[in-house]
C-alpha cells in the first residue's frame, strides 16, 4: 500500500487540494476506462469539497458525464432528513452539478431493514460492475472521513462490520458517536479494492484519532480507519494544522 499524507494551513485549502484530486483522479480515470467512479464520503468535512467542485470556477473541470457517484454509507433516515448524507450531498453537490439522476447511486433506506438495504446497495454495484461472485469492485477514488473514535465510513469500533470480508455493504448499529441512527456502509474488502483513496479529515477533534491511525499502528478493532490498507491502490490522507497538531507530539 503507498500511503501518502499532507497537512494543509486550514480546511478552506485542504478542500482545495481535495477538490484538485479529484479533479486528476476523473481526468485519469475517464483517459483509462471512459469513465470516473467515485464514492462520496458523509459527515460535514467534505461538504465544502463538494460545493468547490460545483462553483462557478470548477463545475467545467469534472467530465460530469462520464462521471458515477456512490456512497460509502448512509444512515438509515429517509433522504430529505437532515441526518442523511445523500441530503448533505443533494445539498453541496447534487443540486448544481450537470450529472444525470442515473448516474448518481445513492444508497437506499426505505426498505423495511438496513440489511435489506445494504443488500439492495450490493445488488445495484453488482449491476453496475459485474456479478458479486467476482472480487469487490474497484472505484476509481473513494473519499473518507475519519471519526474522532477512528471510524470510517460506518465502520465502528467494535463493531460486527469490521469482519465482514464476504459482503461488498454491510449494516451496523449506531457507533458511540451521533446521530445514533442505525447505518448500511461499505465493507473493507470494497474500500480496499479501490484505485485511490483520499481521507479528508479537519479539526482538532481529529487529532487523536488521526495520530493513532498514522502513527500507531493501532488494532482496526479499536481504530476501524487502520483497516483502510488497499491492495493494490494508494491512500492519500488530507489533515488540516488542527486535526495534525497531535502528529509531533510525544506518546
Ligand atoms: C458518516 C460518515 C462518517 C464521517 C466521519 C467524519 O456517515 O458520518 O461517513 O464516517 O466521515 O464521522 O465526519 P465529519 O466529517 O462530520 O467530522
Amino acid at each position: 500500500m503507498s500511503r501518502e499524507i499532507q497537512i494543509l494551513p486550514n480546511a478552506d485549502r485542504l478542500a482545495e487540494v481535495a477538490a484538485e484530486m479529484i479533479v486528476a483522479a476523473a481526468a485519469a480515470s475517464v483517459a483509462a476506462r471512459g469513465r470516473f467512479t467515485l464514492v462520496l464520503s458523509g459527515g460535514r468535512t467534505p461538504e465544502a469539497t463538494y460545493a468547490l467542485l460545483t462553483s462557478p470556477e470548477w463545475i467545467g473541470q469534472l467530465p460530469w458525464d462520464k462521471t458515477f457517484l456512490f456512497f460509502g454509507d448512509e444512515r438509515f433516515v429517509p433522504p430529505d432528513d437532515s441526518r442523511s448524507n445523500f441530503h448533505m450531498a443533494r445539498q453541496a453537490l447534487l443540486s448544481r452539478a450537470p450529472i444525470a439522476a442515473d448516474h448518481v447511486l445513492p444508497i437506499p433506506t426505505n426498505l423495511s431493514t438496513p440489511a435489506e438495504c445494504a443488500a439492495e446497495y450490493a445488488r445495484q454495484l453488482a449491476k453496475f460492475f459485474g456479478p458479486q461472485s467476482s472480487a469487490p469492485p474497484s472505484f476509481d477514488l473513494v473519499l473518507l472521513g475519519l471519526g474522532d473514535d477512528g471510524h470510517t465510513a460506518s465502520l465502528f469500533p467494535g463493531a460486527a462490520a469490521l469482519a465482514e470480508q464476504q459482503a461488498w455493504v454491510t449494516s451496523s448499529p449506531p457507533g458511540v458517536l451521533p446521530p445514533p441512527v442505525d447505518r448500511i456502509t461499505l465493507t473493507f474488502p470494497v474500500l480496499n479494492a479501490a484505485r485511490q483513496i483520499v481521507f479528508l479529515v479537519a479539526g482538532a477533534g481529529k487529532g487523536k484519532a488521526a495520530r493513532a491511525v498514522l502513527l500507531d499502528d493501532p488494532p482496526v478493532q479499536k481504530r476501524p480507519a487502520a483497516g483502510v490498507r488497499p491492495t493494490q491502490g494508494t491512500v492519500t490522507w488530507l489533515l488540516d494544522q488542527a486535526a495534525a497538531a497531535l502528529m509531533n507530539a510525544e506518546q
